[in-house]
C-alpha cells in the first residue's frame, strides 16, 4: 500500500481523530452485530497503548441531517467499552464548543466517541466548513473506516485537507488484501460473482475480466445472461435494460466467463415454494430460478480447483430461504477448502459465509459492502485518495 499509516506518525499525547465505520445493526438499543467494532480494535488499542487521546467518529444509518434518537452512538459506545475493557466517553454532538471542551479534558489513553456525523447534513455534502470544524478536534486524522471510503464526505475526505491524514490498520489490511488480488494475484485467479442484479456489478465484471483466469457467475444476475443467450427464464428476475451489455460481455469474455448449467427453480418467490432442478434452457413457464443446481456446483468446484486467489462477492441464490441456500453454501465450502488466498467482499456474501459457519476459514472478509465493490471496480476511492502517500512530507 502506498499510503502512510498510523505507524508512520508520532501519536504520543496527541489528539488523534479516527474515522471508523461503526455503521452497525441495532435492535432495541443494542448492537446486534459488532463485527465492524471488533475490526477497528487493533487501531484503537494501538493508539491507547501509545498514549494518544483517542477521538472516534462515525456515521450510523442515514438520518439525512436530522437528529434521530434511534441513531445515536450510545449503544455503540457501550459495546466498544465492553470490548476494550475501559470506559468510552460519548459526546452530544460531533462539532462545537462543548465537544471541543470535552476533547481538551481527555487524558492520554482515554477514548471519546463523537455523536453520529450524519446528524449534520453538511457531512454527506462534504461541506468544507463542517470538515474544518471536525478537524479542530484533532492534531492528526486516521481513517480506519474502510466501509465508508467510497463516500466523499466531510469525515472521510474533506477533513484530510485540514489535518495530516493516514490510514488505520483495518484500512491497511483491506487495501492490502483487495489490492494484492487486483494487482499481483497468485494464479490461477478466480472470481465468483452473484447477487440479484447485474446492473450493480457491470463495472466489477468489466474490471475483473481483464484480471482473472476464470469468472464464475451465479445468483439472479446470471438470469440476464441466460436471456441474452436466448433462453426463456420464465418468471426469473431479469434486467432487460442490461441485455445488450450482457451480450457484449459474453462475446468479449470468451471461455473466461462461466455461467450456471442448471438451476433450482421455484413456483413462487417464497421459502416454502415448490422446487425442482432443471437445465437453464428448460425453465418451465411460470417458474423462476432461485439457486444454482447440483451440476453447476460441480462445474464451479472444478473451475475453482487449484485456484490460488479467489474473490467472491454475492450469493449464488436466495440464500435467505434455506431451501435455496444450498448452492451458496456448497460454493462457500469449496472456497473454504482451497489452499488459496480467499477474499469475501462485502454484504450478502459475508452473511452467507457466516451462516455456513465458514468465516474463519477465509483469508479475508471485507467490512465494506459498497466500498469493496467499488474497489473491485478499480475506482478511485475518495477516502483513500485523500490520505498522505508514503514518502510525502
Ligand atoms: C456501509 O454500511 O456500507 C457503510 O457504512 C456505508 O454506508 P452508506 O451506504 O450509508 O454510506
Amino acid at each position: 500500500m502506498n499510503k502512510k499509516t498510523v505507524r508512520d506518525i508520532d501519536v504520543r499525547g496527541k489528539r488523534v481523530l479516527v474515522r471508523v465505520d461503526f455503521n452497525v445493526p441495532l435492535a432495541e438499543g443494542k448492537v446486534t452485530d459488532d463485527t465492524r467494532i471488533r475490526a477497528a480494535l487493533p487501531t484503537i488499542r494501538y493508539l491507547i497503548d501509545q498514549g494518544a487521546r483517542v477521538i472516534l467518529m462515525s456515521h450510523l444509518g442515514r438520518p439525512k441531517g436530522q437528529v434521530k434518537e434511534d441513531l445515536r452512538m450510545a449503544p455503540v459506545a457501550a459495546r466498544l467499552s465492553e470490548l476494550l475493557g475501559q470506559p468510552v466517553l460519548t459526546a452530544q454532538d460531533c462539532i462545537g464548543p462543548q465537544v471541543q471542551a470535552m476533547v481538551q479534558e481527555l487524558k492520554p489513553g482515554q477514548v471519546l466517541l463523537l455523536e453520529n456525523t450524519r446528524f449534520h447534513e453538511e457531512e454527506t455534502k462534504n461541506d468544507p466548513e463542517f470538515a474544518r470544524q471536525l478537524a479542530l478536534l484533532g492534531d492528526v486524522f486516521v481513517n480506519d473506516a474502510f466501509g465508508a471510503v467510497h463516500r466523499a464526505h466531510a469525515s472521510t475526505e474533506g477533513i484530510a485537507h485540514y489535518l495530516p491524514a493516514v490510514a488505520g490498520f483495518l484500512l491497511e489490511k483491506e487495501i492490502t488484501f483487495l489490492g494484492k488480488a487486483l494487482e499481483s494475484p497468485e494464479r490461477p485467479f478466480a472470481a465468483i460473482l452473484g447477487g440479484a442484479k447485474i446492473s450493480d456489478k457491470i463495472g466489477v465484471i468489466e474490471n475483473l475480466l481483464g484480471k482473472v483466469d476464470v469468472l464464475l457467475i451465479g445468483g439472479g444476475m446470471a438470469n440476464t445472461f441466460f436471456k441474452a443467450q436466448g433462453y426463456d427464464v420464465g418468471e426469473s428476475l431479469v434486467e432487460d435494460e442490461s441485455l445488450d451489455t450482457a451480450r457484449d460481455m459474453l462475446a468479449r469474455a470468451g471461455g473466461k466467463l462461466v455461467l450456471p448449467v442448471d438451476a433450482v427453480v421455484a413456483d413462487a418467490f417464497s421459502a416454502d415454494a415448490q422446487s425442482k432442478v432443471v437445465e437453464v434452457d428448460a425453465v418451465p413457464a411460470g417458474w423462476r430460478i432461485l439457486d444454482i443446481g447440483p451440476k453447476t456446483v460441480d462445474l464451479f468446484k472444478e473451475k475453482l480447483a487449484g485456484a490460488k486467489t479467489v474473490v467472491w462477492n454475492g450469493p449464488m441464490g436466495v440464500f435467505e430461504f434455506p431451501k435455496f441456500a444450498v448452492g451458496t453454501v456448497e460454493i462457500a465450502k469449496a472456497v473454504a477448502a482451497l489452499e488459496a488466498m480467499t477474499i469475501i467482499g462485502g454484504g450478502d456474501s459475508v452473511a452467507a459465509v457466516e451462516q455456513a459457519g465458514l468465516a474463519d476459514k477465509m483469508s479475508h472478509i471485507s467490512t465494506g459492502g459498497g466500498a469493496s465493490l467499488e474497489f473491485l471496480e478499480g475506482k478511485t476511492l475518495p477516502g483513500i485518495a485523500a490520505l498522505a502517500d508514503v514518502g510525502q512530507t
